[in-house]
């Protein structure tokens, strides 16, 4: 018989409609409880879980209720209200709740010193924990890795890679604001994209943080939302205010790893932003190995629908082509099955088996921390306009308490308005 993991949903926007459409994929998994800040959304996802058998979907007034009830806790609520749920959910397990393990969506921290305060609470209640980065568990990601395997034995593992997630900006006015977020695509998206190409340069069989962080060197811009026109659509639709304070739109960087068993340097790229033009959501990776590679595309997809402008009227909701959809006509890409193409359902599979088995998720919250560490970083290189070292203890002292200047609301002083 399937063991069952019954998980508690903390938030029911977005990202939870997209995890609950991933566990529908998964066996042994039910959603028995939800809290939110708006109980009409945590309702809403109540009836869709329940009207597809998914779990109890039982609404609480809060994470710590709810943490007394379920094997496990899912953060999916907005980033700046993280900590205060963590603590929460530490204090229900001190009064006794017997919590299997806590799940968090990306990024694990708005900064390292906020990231650090989540993998100590975590610690001290003896909690095993998984970090929620899908795309490392797409299935795109570990087919080449499986199909290449062979090529990597003999000829040596990846030298180069690209990654990149792009799209023409975010769904709710809290990403956009940065002391909120965290800062704008870089903290958003290029978590995502440095995660995925330190991923797959990785030798197989060795862990994710097995290769060395050696420098980084990015760049941060404000190219569309800067502009007056945009600005003003930001400022009617969500209320943010780009004028005072901005965030970019647009990041890309270089980091350099280094093989502590042979010595060897290999690359990975990212390039993220909120002004991509195309028909909606775009992930891109590719890789370069000694006489092999691969690329994944995931706007190319094996179906594709016109719609004419007569049509156009007709057309209900772009968004269920794919996610963040720019357009209701044309010839419009369409993803049958976004949750398991972007990695979501595995990711499930994987923190359920973990927890079941009491150890932690592949990804850990440790592993979040690093990640976090290296977009501070990143920052840190695009405000200062220099590579940074990671090898230097100074900076790695440096990043513990750094807050980014466009974290802090004080972007104006680092992107361009005009
Ligand atoms: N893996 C991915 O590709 C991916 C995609 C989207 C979002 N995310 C992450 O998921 C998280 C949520 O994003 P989203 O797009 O679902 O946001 P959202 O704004 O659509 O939904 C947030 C939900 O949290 C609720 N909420 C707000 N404050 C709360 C609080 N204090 N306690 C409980 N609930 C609260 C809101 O009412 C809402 O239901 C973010 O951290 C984001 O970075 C990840």
């Amino acid at each position: 018989m399937t063991q069952v993991l019954k998980i508690g949903i903390v938030g029911a926007g977005f990202v939870a409609k997209f995890h609950a459409r991933a566990m529908l994929q998964v066996r042994g998994v039910e959603i028995a409880g939800i809290t939110s800040r708006t109980a009409t959304s945590a309702e809403a996802l109540a009836r869709f879980v329940r009207a597809n058998s998914l779990g109890e979907a039982r609404v609480y007034r809060s994470a710590g209720e709810m943490a007394a009830q379920v094997d496990a806790v899912a953060i999916f609520s907005p980033n700046d209200t993280r900590l205060a749920i963590v603590e929460e959910i530490v204090e229900a397990v001190k009064k006794g709740a017997a919590l299997k393990g806590v799940i968090c969506e990306k990024p694990l921290g708005r900064n390292l010193a906020e990231a650090r305060r989540m993998v100590d609470l975590v610690k001290g209640a003896g909690l095993k924990t998984a970090y929620f980065e899908n795309q490392i568990f797409m299935k795109p990601i570990k087919v080449q890795l499986a199909q290449l395997a062979p090529q990597q034995l003999s000829m040596g593992p990846l030298v180069l890679t690209r990654s990149a997630e792009e799209h023409g900006g975010p769904h709710e006015g809290w990403f956009w604001d940065p002391t909120r977020q965290g800062g704008g695509v870089l903290s958003d998206m290029g978590c995502h994209s440095i995660a995925v190409g330190w991923y797959v340069l990785t030798p197989l069989g060795k862990s994710p943080t097995f290769l060395q962080p050696v420098s980084i060197n990015a760049e941060c811009a404000l190219l569309k939302w800067g502009l007056p026109r945009w600005r003003k659509a930001l400022l009617d639709k969500y209320g943010v205010d780009y004028s005072k304070t901005p965030a970019e739109d647009f990041t890309t960087g270089m980091i350099t790893f280094r093989n502590p068993e042979s010595g060897q340097i290999v690359k990975a790229q990212f390039t993220d932003s909120w002004m991509f033009e195309k028909q909606g959501l775009r992930l891109f990776m590719d890789g370069m190995g000694p006489g092999y590679a691969f690329e994944v595309n995931t706007l190319s997809s094996s179906l594709q629908v016109f719609i004419g402008d007569a049509a156009a009227e007709a057309v209900a909701d772009a968004e269920q082509a794919l996610e963040k959809s720019t357009a209701t006509r044309g010839l419009l890409a369409v993803q049958h099955n976004e949750p398991d193409l972007y990695g979501y359902t595995d990711e499930i599979e994987d923190a359920r088996k973990a927890f079941l088995a009491g150890k932690d998720a592949f990804l850990s919250w440790d592993y979040g921390l690093e990640i976090t560490k290296l977009v501070m970083a990143g920052y840190l290189s695009s405000e200062e306009r220099r590579s940074i070292d990671l090898t230097d203890p100074a900076v790695q002292k440096k990043l513990e308490t750094y807050i980014p200047l466009i974290q802090q609301g004080k972007g104006k002083e680092v992107l361009h308005l005009l």
